[in-house]
């Protein structure tokens, strides 16, 4: 019971991760063709984090043999349609992804498997971290208007200290 369970949410979580990657990635084509210079490496940046934290949680399940499985059909919500939309988007991903994790931490606690849990407390941590550098980007992005000069100056000047 607690081996299915867990495996079938350690394997969710690892998609989630990649989910994010391809996700943030195409957020970076989007801010590549807005000219959006930081914004794409901003999240160019992100999802290659997200593959560093895909193929971390592999290694892991690979550790305590649990086979990985990747699903290649994951569909993604390109409706991408202003800078805010993005940035808001990127944070309800990241607070699905946080949700999972304290899911996953509240099994392995339950049934004191305190491996698992130890792992994902990395994990825990690194959400922390992810939710709070995007909230403090979309509370700065409010003061902009969505004119395109205005866009230009938040990348210029407020990104530039995210990349
Ligand atoms: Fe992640």
């Amino acid at each position: 019971m607690f081996k299915n369970k867990i495996n079938k949410y350690l394997n969710y979580q690892l998609n989630l991760e990649y989910y994010s990657s391809k996700l943030y990635l195409e957020m970076s084509f989007w801010c590549d063709i807005k000219n959006l210079e930081n914004a794409k490496i901003f999240f160019k940046n992100s999802s290659n984090d997200e593959l560093k934290h895909m193929n971390k949680l592999s290694k892991f399940l690979c550790d305590i043999d649990i086979l990985p499985v990747i699903n290649s059909n994951i569909l993604l919500n390109k409706n991408f349609n202003s800078l805010q939309n993005i940035f808001k988007k990127a944070y309800i991903n990241e607070k699905k992804i946080t949700h999972n994790i304290n899911y996953i931490s509240d099994i392995a606690l339950k049934y004191k498997n305190y491996k698992i849990f130890h792992f994902l407390s990395w994990y825990i941590l690194k959400q922390i971290e992810e939710e709070k550098v995007l909230k403090t980007i979309i509370n700065n992005l409010v003061f902009y208007n969505n004119k395109q000069k205005d866009i230009l100056i938040f990348d210029n000047l407020f990104l530039s200290k995210y990349i």
